[in-house]
């Protein structure tokens, strides 16, 4: 069977092809990987960094993670991912 060779612009139409966008570093995760985790059921940011760590780090991905959300048709808390959510809103004092 003869090799066959491959011209430059077909080089690198396959490299592209073939390599995943890294969506988050901090959790090296892949656009592939976020897409498959919501099609299991993931419906917030935190529902994908629970089953993956992307968005739980820095938070730089975040917005790509709403937008895969978003593509997908699953329309999460515009709040999602929030970090003051845990923390309660308003401290009363006792008088
Ligand atoms: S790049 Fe995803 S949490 Fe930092």
């Amino acid at each position: 069977m003869p090799n066959k060779t491959y011209g430059l612009t077909e080089a690198l139409l396959i490299i592209i092809i073939k390599l995943r966008m890294i969506v988050c570093f901090c959790h090296p995760t892949s656009d592939r990987d976020v897409d498959a985790i919501i099609d299991e059921g993931a419906r917030t940011v935190e529902d994908i960094g629970r089953r993956c760590g992307a968005g739980t780090g820095c938070g730089c991905c975040l917005d790509e993670l709403r937008d895969r959300l978003a593509q997908r048709g699953v329309a999460g808390c515009p709040r999602d991912g929030a970090r003051d959510a845990e923390a309660p809103l308003v401290t009363l004092r006792p008088r």
